[in-house]
């Protein structure tokens, strides 16, 4: 028999619902638990005054923004991390903080169910199901508009009779932190057809932005921005403010056909004007400070973290071996970043670093070059010297080379 029921309760009309249904179908307490992660809607007295109203036990908010960027919008700078190259995870790595709070909050609350309100097509099931288990052994989780089989109207007329307060949202599908905005749905769902102008919130959609660059500079220490045009700030606040300068700018939008866990491939819309301006400062840095075969380990390894954070997988061990990779490689990518904003395009427009490994002596073509040539020659020959043999032993002539292919 389960005691009490961890509701992860964002106030809207889903997990509205399922407050009051989870005290009128399982006769259970309900605690709920919102968090405030950067997300617009983070009004959390009125969300807790709602699920005080809807018969609630015990109410809890948080705050956890610092946390959020410190734990988790830390560690996908470090990994570059981007879905598929372009997506750089703002959705994915709220849910292992959330899942976390959750179990800290059941704990604390004595509950031993665990309740969130995705649907069964999304990854956010997946990412809040196993972190939930892979934090505490033997807790339950559902997901009632998955197991429970509601739809939207069903839920409209329960919240209706019911006296649940239904704020109609939007057209689109959206959630929000301060790692990006992410938008699915409505008219997003015809891929032959661009990104509506009504999809956008954070950045100015093309052909809006007015005609002035916007410069910027980005310091970076062990990795992580640290100082905005000079000025030393938190990195919650670097990104609270790329968000803006860079939205307005017209910065940071991701339009993208996404293939979720679940093995659907949808149509995603991103807004990341911070992200994607500090992901690119801080890779261009790495182009100055590591080596060649640590920048070369380093793209396995991100491509590695970024699938398994997708795929709801933060709490596996192997994620722990990844990030202590990518913090030690990370030490050396210290220095500033030259950017300029301009008609929705960010340009690196320079940089520098006292770990660069840039050396000018050996890359100049003019006369301070101490590159010595003459080594080369000798190095070509061994170098190439398998290739050459092998493609000379099995081919007879380049005629013969290219009738094979
Ligand atoms: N596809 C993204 C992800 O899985 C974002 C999903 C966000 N949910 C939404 N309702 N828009 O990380």
């Amino acid at each position: 028999m389960v005691k009490r029921g961890l509701l992860l309760y964002s106030g809207g009309l889903d997990t509205s619902v399922i407050l009051k249904m989870l005290q009128e179908k399982l006769g259970i307490d309900v605690v709920t638990l919102t968090l405030d992660i950067g997300q617009e809607e983070n009004d959390l007295a009125a969300i807790a005054d709602k699920a005080w109203k809807l018969g609630a036990a015990d109410v809890i908010t948080k705050n956890v923004k610092q946390e959020f960027s410190n734990g988790y919008i830390a560690k996908d700078i470090l990994a570059d991390g981007l879905y598929d190259g372009v997506y750089p995870l703002s959705t994915s790595i709220a849910r292992p903080l959330m899942s976390l709070e959750a179990v800290n909050a059941a704990e604390q609350f004595d509950c031993d169910l665990v309740v969130h309100g995705c649907t069964g097509k999304g990854n956010d099931q997946v990412r809040f199901e196993v972190s939930i288990k892979a934090l505490k052994d033997g807790i339950d989780v559902i997901a009632p508009v998955r197991d429970w089989g509601l739809n939207r109207d069903d839920e409209m007329e329960y919240a209706h009779a019911n006296g649940i307060p239904v704020k109609l949202g939007g057209k689109y599908s959206t959630d929000e932190n301060l790692w990006g905005r992410s938008v699915e749905g409505s008219d997003l769902e015809d891929p032959r057809k661009p990104i509506p102008e009504d999809a956008y919130s954070w950045i100015t959609p093309p052909g809006k932005t007015g005609s002035d660059a916007v410069d910027l500079e980005i310091t970076f220490l062990g990795g992580l921005p640290r100082e905005i045009n000079g000025k030393q700030m938190s990195l919650e606040k670097i990104v609270m403010l790329l968000n803006k300068i860079a939205g307005e700018a017209g910065y940071g939008a991701i339009d993208h056909l996404e293939d979720r866990v679940t093995g659907i491939k949808s149509r995603e819309f991103y807004e990341c004007p911070a992200a994607m301006t500090i992901l690119t400062a801080h890779k261009s840095l790495e182009r100055m400070t590591l080596s060649k075969e640590e920048v070369s380990m380093k793209n396995i390894l991100d491509t590695k973290w970024s699938d398994m954070t997708y795929n709801g997988l933060w709490y596996d061990p192997l994620m722990e071996h990844i990030n202590a990779f990518e913090k030690s490689v990370n030490s050396f990518v210290s220095g500033k970043v030259f950017l300029r904003l301009k008609g929705g395009n960010l340009t690196v427009m320079g940089m520098e670093s006292s770990n660069s490994l840039y050396n000018y002596e050996k890359s100049t073509y003019g006369k301070m070059d101490t590159f010595n040539q003459s080594y080369a020659k000798g190095f070509v020959e061994i170098y190439g010297m398998q290739t050459v043999n092998t493609s000379r032993t099995r081919k007879k002539s380049a005629a013969g080379l290219i009738s094979t292919l």
